[in-house]
């Protein structure tokens, strides 16, 4: 019988979960944000370090309009409507700057002020 590998992972501030289901957003529009956030990490110094974010695709929230639809761990915030310029504000004000972005937020889970 082989053995049962513990996984690992790398140290991390926030956590992003982006849903790249078919109901939330346009065609590939979800994929396409996903695989921008590569570069756009990098450049914002969020790829490693203190301030790293991991990023993770979920294939639906239960929410299915406004997206992409995105979900900052562990501050608990959802946001909607996140194009590359609303990525890119999200980026710098929050997961750069640690303020929320307001206008985008659509829901605030468990223990969030
Ligand atoms: S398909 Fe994206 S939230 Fe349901």
């Amino acid at each position: 019988m082989s053995e049962v590998v513990k996984p690992k992972i790398g140290a991390y501030k926030r956590h992003i979960l982006i849903c790249t289901g078919p109901r939330c957003a346009e065609d590939g529009a979800a994929q396409a944000l996903f695989d921008s956030l590569g570069d756009k990490f990098k450049a914002a110094g969020l790829s490693e370090g203190e301030l790293r974010v991991k990023r993770s695709r979920v294939s639906c929230f239960a929410a299915c309009k406004g997206g992409p639809v995105m979900c900052v761990q562990p501050d608990g915030l959802w946001y909607y409507n996140v194009t590359p310029q609303n990525m890119d504000k999200i980026i710098e004000q929050h997961l750069v700057g640690g303020e929320a972005v307001e206008e985008l937020v659509f829901h605030r889970g468990p223990g969030c002020a």
